[in-house]
């Protein structure tokens, strides 16, 4: 942390964080600015990793891990011959490709795997990656349904792997940075945290492009179903899996889960112990059984790291305002931290001894005499302030330009493998994230709230 605090220091100057010390400025140029400090390696201390689920994202982690130095890729699996065709486009013709992950584990060239598949693979695929000797990065949300888990956990003790989950916002600057403000109590003692996520267009309810050529000929859909219940081949099933419930988790287990790694990360929580939630399908009527709106009450109790606080969480996939956007809004007794993907605004306020009167008050209702005796006993009582709280601060934090979160969350997971160090988002951390976010399904399938309990990982 000394260098990325150096970092700070070296790109510092134009905005301060009160209080705290840190400095900042906004104006570094460069792509892909890490503020977290991959070990320096020798020539041949390389980890060659493998992609499982050379979709969307697979890309994007696959390419932000290789910037981490000392990271190589030796080989890519996927169900479809077109994502197969272009990673040997892209990463050469005698790149090795396979249809089965197993054969990928098998490789003795291979430390680390990137799970980067549909939700409802992300269990199997783990445990046998851990089982084969493997590191395993896994994108969030760690699980499908909401039973699932302790079986990673389990496995990644016993084969003393390295496994971390992928929601990048648990190494976001911005997350800790913020985390720092709350820690400082200049927001007071946290109270409500608003966090939502809302979109607009037809791509962002991840009605994701079909390749033309999608067919039984050049996916593998049998093998995609795995466990999920048998199907006529379905090219929207394959690639908008997240529509379904059989192999997606819905607004909840694809963006709450973001929503409460960042909570969870600042607060150092557990997790709800109750959770409630209401969801329908409203605008999205296109043959998916997910909801395209989700809100969600959840009560946060009081632990040994935090006092008790609530949080109010929405997805909203046909968001009629066109902002779209993401962000957790912490509310403290005195004061709020507003937080974006890696920015954030905070205000404080102090409340002062005198109540102040006026407004709406019952002073207004007092005869003219009354008012005159109540405003000579007030001014000799509390001075002039009619106000009964004043603001203290106003300050906001930006990420250097080109800083990006998921490289970070990368030379996290690359340090944790090379030197053991600690990985804050562990099999653990992800369940605590996922089975919460998944209870709002559960919540508003059988129209009641889910109890849970956070510490011992299970439905109450
Ligand atoms: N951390 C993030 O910011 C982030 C962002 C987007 C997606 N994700 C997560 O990443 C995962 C993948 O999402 P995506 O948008 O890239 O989906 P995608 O559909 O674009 O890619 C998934 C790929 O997995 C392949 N696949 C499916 N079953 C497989 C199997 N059994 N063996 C091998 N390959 C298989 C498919 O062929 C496909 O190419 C999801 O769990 C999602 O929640 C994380």
């Amino acid at each position: 942390m000394s260098n990325r605090r150096n970092f700070l220091k070296k790109v510092g100057g134009s905005l301060a964080l009160a209080g705290l010390g840190t400095s900042l400025q906004t104006k570094a140029e460069g792509n892909s600015i890490p503020l977290q400090s991959a070990i320096k390696v020798s020539a041949n201390d390389r980890i060659r990793i493998g992609l499982i689920g050379a979709g969307i994202i697979g890309h994007y982690d696959t390419d932000t891990a290789l910037k981490v130095e000392g990271v190589e890729l030796a080989g890519a699996c996927d169900l479809y011959t077109g994502r197969l065709d272009y990673a040997k486009e892209k990463w050469g013709k005698d790149f090795y490709t396979t249809k089965d992950y197993r054969e990928l584990l098998a490789r003795q060239d291979i430390d680390a795997v990137l799970i980067c598949t549909p939700d409802h693979w992300h269990e199997k695929m783990a445990v046998d990656a851990l089982k084969a000797g493997k590191h395993v990065y896994c994108e969030k949300p760690m699980i499908q349904q909401i039973n699932e888990g302790h079986a990673i956990i389990n496995a990644q003790k016993a084969s003393g792997k390295v496994l971390q989950v992928g929601s990048q916002r648990a190494s976001s600057v911005a997350i800790l940075e913020a985390k720092k403000i709350l820690q400082s109590g200049m927001i007071g003692e946290l109270t409500y945290i608003q966090a939502y996520c809302d979109r607009t267009d037809t791509r962002g309810a991840w009605n994701y492009s079909i390749p033309r050529d999608a067919s039984l000929e050049t996916v593998d859909f049998d093998r995609f179903l795995g466990h999920a219940p048998k199907v006529d081949f379905d090219a929207k099933r394959f690639f908008r899996w997240r529509n379904y419930k059989d192999y997606g988790t819905g607004a909840a287990g694809d963006l709450i889960v973001h929503l409460l790694t960042g909570i969870h990360t600042i607060t150092d929580s557990y997790g709800p112990h109750k959770i409630y939630g209401i969801g329908e399908l409203k605008y999205w009527k296109d043959g998916r059984d997910a909801y395209d709106i989700i809100n969600a009450l959840m009560s946060y109790p009081e632990s040994a790291q935090h006092k008790s606080f609530q949080v109010y969480t929405r997805v909203n996939l046909c968001d009629g305002e066109g902002k779209g956007g993401f962000g957790i809004k912490i509310f403290g007794t005195e004061g709020v931290i507003d937080i974006g993907w890696n920015d954030f605004k905070v205000k404080t306020l102090k409340r002062g001894d005198a109540p102040g009167f006026g407004g709406y008050d019952s002073y207004t209702s007092f005869s003219k005499k009354q008012k005159e005796e109540f405003k000579k006993w007030y001014e000799s009582t509390y001075g002039s302030s009619k106000s009964g709280y004043e603001f203290v601060k106003e300050f906001s934090f930006d990420a250097p330009k080109g800083y990006d979160d998921r490289l970070d969350h990368l030379i996290v997971f690359f340090n944790g493998i090379r030197t053991g160090s600690k990985i804050p988002e562990d099999a653990t951390f992800g369940l605590r994230a996922a089975a919460p976010s998944l209870a709002c399904n559960l919540s508003i399938d059988l129209q009641k709230p889910i109890l849970w309990d956070p510490v011992e990982m299970k439905l109450v």
